[in-house]
């Protein structure tokens, strides 16, 4: 199950494309991947750091490298060219994989001294570019290309120095690619069976690998099991995982990308620090202040004693825990009485540490959407506009019983949400973010204006599961490009119908509910075919029966409401609680 891949590299000089492709895979502990050299020039550098590195090769003078690829090529998963200068005919292009790598933004500059003739033309730009081979010199599909400015003050060496860089990073990574993907997925809601289902659906995707996952959907991937952090990192390293994908704020807010990235593991997901912008209030107000991003006006409180005097000071007071709460911790109510005693509720701890320290804070009126905006170190990736439907019947805030995708807004707003996009891209890159990740912005188109209600740093549950039936792209590979600074590339391909998500909970959510309920009639969903999907938030299956385990049970997903509700109704589940959008 696990595949084992053989690359050969070919070679003819210094092989620095070589060692750091080589140097990539030996940091993650690659040892599902073997590599090979080969050389038409036996007494180039690339030889002896094949030797440093212990890569086996082999030497044949150019009228014998046709026939050994002919007769061999079938023992090789991809050749990769490395500066290998000899050009390959026709016979050997069309019955084997071969990628090459070129200095310049092909078309731009094909065969010798590409970064010369850029540079001594006075470009502004130029680049790398990744492709295919075929018999043409320089002309094969195009896979990758990365563009640079070339600044003025340059000399040629600068210049080669930043081509190789560029090189170097992006060259490996596009070969894992190419390859076929490890994935591990860490998280057990619905939103990570959406992920886990979309990045099993991807031609890029090798083997798909699940942490924490809900009985729901473990049969999609294999379990990967660990008692703590690290554990499960060493393990997704001995199971050759390219990618890690992190659904929740409590793996993030604990750490998890820290622990990973030490183990060279690439994964999309805030580190500690970065996702402090969800796990403390205080703090994302702070940064939103920086960077002129509205919010409305708050105060901090840990004392009861404060409790009245803060109140005074705001109109229409909210309560919002500092820390997580699991998307509880935001009280609205106009009865002040109500909202005094619940404030401390909160300052006794009803979340824990998470409410000890509070927010009061002046509460917005109008129309709110979440907007998921993927930053990769460098760039970002705006999705369609969502909308979660928080409030249960009785008007309580919950995690979200409903989503859809897109949410539609006015022309004056979507000017508002322009501007925003551009905020906080410089603050995305002003922030110094180590790692790729999501931001989610909780927003609210008011009267004055567009504010921003919390930042989140993952996806949202339940807009995942809408946003990803929306946007038709392949997941892995927005995913994957996220974690390695080539979101650039993307262009998003959207669904012709809106998609609507209804969540069906158990009774008395967001307050205490009965769970080991059996749901039953599931299986009634074929006969909606591909018109409505089913994601398990958190289930539990026994000798095949399946019962709830927490709050929210199941999301139904689909282009047509009349369908979905036509199924949730037939649904047979004692505890059901749904609301009507
Ligand atoms: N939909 C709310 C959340 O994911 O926090």
């Amino acid at each position: 199950m696990l595949n084992n891949k053989t690359i050969l590299i070919m070679a003819s000089g210094i092989g620095s494309n070589f060692e750091a492709i080589i140097k990539y895979f030996k940091q993650r502990k690659r040892n599902d991947i073997k590599f090979q050299l080969l050389t038409n020039n036996e007494n180039a550098p690339v030889v002896k750091k094949a030797k440093k590195l212990k890569i086996p090769y082999l030497y044949l003078p150019n009228e014998k490298i046709k026939s050994y690829l002919l007769d061999n090529n079938f023992e090789y998963d991809l050749i990769v060219l490395a500066g290998f200068m000899k050009i390959l005919d026709e016979e050997v292009t069309s019955t084997s994989k071969i990628i090459n790598i070129h200095p310049s933004l092909l078309p731009k500059y094909k065969g010798k001294e590409a970064i010369q003739r850029a540079y001594f033309n006075k470009d502004a730009h130029s680049g790398i570019t990744i492709h295919y081979v075929n018999e043409k010199v320089d002309e094969g599909e195009i896979i990758y290309q990365k563009k640079i400015e070339i600044e003025a003050n340059w000399s040629l060496d600068k210049f080669e120095k930043e081509i190789h860089k560029l090189e170097h990073y992006y060259y490996p990574r596009i070969i894992d690619y190419i390859l076929g993907l490890n994935v591990l997925v860490v998280g057990g809601g619905a939103r990570e069976h959406v992920i886990a289902q979309k990045i099993s659906q991807s031609k890029h995707l090798n083997n798909l690998f699940l942490y924490d996952c809900n009985d729901g959907f473990s049969d999609i991937g294999i379990q990967l099991r660990a008692k703590n952090y690290t554990a499960l990192a060493k393990a997704a390293r001995e199971k050759n995982v390219s990618l890690a994908i992190i659904g929740s704020e409590n793996y993030l807010a604990a750490g998890i990308v820290d622990i990973f990235k030490k183990y060279n593991i690439s994964v999309i997901g805030a580190d500690k620090n970065t996702s402090k912008l969800e796990s403390s209030k205080l703090y994302a107000k702070k940064i939103m202040h920086k960077y002129f991003i509205n919010t409305s006006k708050y105060e901090k409180i840990t004392k009861k004693e404060s409790i009245d005097k803060v109140l005074d000071n705001f109109k229409n007071p909210v309560i919002k825990a500092d820390g997580l709460t699991g998307g509880k911790g935001c009280y609205l109510d106009d009865d002040i009485d109500e909202i005094k005693y619940q404030l401390k509720m909160y300052l006794q701890g009803v979340y824990g540490k998470a409410s000890k320290t509070s927010l009061v804070e002046e509460r917005l009126y109008g129309i709110e959407a979440s907007l998921f905006s993927f930053f990769d170190g460098e760039n970002i990736l705006h999705f369609p506009l969502c909308k979660d439907y928080k409030q249960n019947q009785q008007g309580l805030n919950t995690g979200g019983l409903a989503s859809i995708c897109p949410f539609k807004i006015n022309e004056e707003n979507e000017k508002l949400l322009d501007e925003y996009k551009d905020k906080i891209f410089e603050m995305l890159k002003n922030e110094k973010i180590k790692n790729p990740f999501i931001l989610y912005s909780g927003l609210i188109f008011t009267e004055k204006g567009l504010y921003v209600l919390e930042f989140n740093v993952r996806l949202g549950d339940p807009e995942a599961q809408s946003l990803m039936n929306y946007v038709q792209n392949d997941w892995l590979e927005i995913f994957y490009k996220c974690a390695n600074r080539m979101l650039k590339t993307i262009e998003l391909v959207l669904n012709d119908e809106r998609q609507y998500c209804i969540v069906v909970a158990s009774k008395g959510y967001p307050g205490p509910i009965k769970t080991d309920v059996e749901l039953k009639n599931l299986e009634l969903l074929n006969e909606y075919d591909k018109d409505a999907n089913l994601y398990f938030s958190n289930v539990e299956i026994k000798y095949d029966r399946i019962f709830s385990a927490s709050g929210r049970v199941v999301s139904v997903v689909g282009a047509n409401k009349g369908i979905i509700y036509e199924f949730i109704k037939k649904i047979d589940f004692e505890e059901k609680m749904f609301i009507k959008i």
